[in-house]
Order: structure tokens, then C-alpha cells, then sequence
């Protein structure tokens, strides 16, 4: 049955394979921004507490996005269980630094589902891929900015604080 199936699809076995971890990865990152917003939010940065709702929404929209292609392409599209988040940070800083590092981490998995479809001639997906190149181009420049603003910006002043969290939610803003 499943040989039949694939008869009726164009999408190489080890792309679709590819396309459900990056699923899974989008999920991810979903959740992780959503403990992140929690956990800002109950330390009382209220504005960078919204800025993390809004990139949890977004990734859930970046997970969808590739799992309704999977589907559209005739492949099983897996739907990826939630896995355990940090639920606790160190500090206001450590937060962005581990947004940042799950960036490149989702940037690299881009890269390799393109590096998988030029090795299979898939150029379908790797059009669809392109989508995910600029958007993690966009993504990885916001949280790069946001630790810079750790750098301009005492956190031990006496406002510094709640000027970062002022700033850091105004990164993306005109995207
Ligand atoms: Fe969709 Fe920022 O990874």
C-alpha cells in the first residue's frame, strides 16, 4: 500500500523525511518561545513578554506552513508531539542568547533539507525552502540585534532594564 502511495507523488522519501524534522523543529521552536514569553512576563518584562507571544505565533505559522506542503505534495505529513521546553532562565540576557543559538540551529536545518533536495533534483521544494532562507535571514539579524542592545545598554543601571525591555520589543517592527 505504501509503494502505491509513492507512485502517486514526486517527493523523494529522504526530503519528506527532511520536510517533517523541520516540521518538528518549527514546532519547537513555538513552544520554546512561548516558555520564553511566559517567563518573561511573570519577571515583569512586559514588552519583550509580547515580542516572544508574537514569535511563538509565528513559528507555529512556520511549522504549519511546511507541514500543509508535505500534505499538498502527496507525502504523510507527521504531526509532531511537543517536546519538554526550558521552562527557567538564568537571566534577561541568557534568554535572547538562547533565541539566537535556536536560530542558527532552525538556519542550518533549512540549509540541509536544500541541500537534500539538490542532491534529489527536487527543485519544487527547494522553491518552497527559499521562503524559510529569508526569513531565518531576517530572524538571526533580530535576535543578533537584540544581544547587541545587551552591549549598549547597562542592564545594572538604574533604568536599564526596562529600557532594554522597551528596545529589544521594538526589533522587527517595520518587517
Ligand atoms: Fe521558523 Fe525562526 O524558525
Amino acid at each position: 500500500m505504501k509503494d502505491l502511495l509513492r507512485t502517486n507523488t514526486s517527493l523523494h522519501e529522504g526530503v519528506e523525511k527532511l520536510l517533517n524534522l523541520q516540521s518538528k523543529i518549527e514546532s519547537d521552536a513555538s513552544t520554546k518561545y512561548l516558555a520564553m514569553a511566559a517567563w518573561l512576563d511573570r519577571n515583569g518584562y512586559e514588552c519583550t513578554a509580547e515580542y516572544m507571544y508574537k514569535q511563538s505565533e509565528e513559528e507555529r505559522e512556520h511549522f504549519l506552513k511546511v507541514f500543509k506542503y508535505i500534505t499538498e505534495m502527496g507525502g504523510i505529513a507527521i504531526t509532531p508531539s511537543v517536546s519538554e521546553v526550558q521552562q527557567e532562565f538564568a537571566s534577561f540576557r541568557e534568554v535572547f542568547e538562547i533565541a539566537l543559538q535556536n536560530e542558527i540551529t532552525v538556519t542550518h536545518a533549512v540549509n540541509k533539507v536544500i541541500a537534500k533536495c539538490r542532491l534529489e533534483n527536487d527543485y519544487a521544494t527547494e522553491e518552497f525552502m527559499m521562503w524559510y532562507v529569508k526569513e531565518q535571514r531576517e530572524e538571526e539579524r533580530n535576535a543578533r540585534r537584540a544581544l547587541e542592545l545587551f552591549e549598549l545598554i547597562d542592564e545594572d543601571s538604574a533604568t536599564g532594564k526596562f529600557q532594554l525591555d522597551k528596545e529589544i520589543a521594538k526589533i522587527g517592527a517595520n518587517e
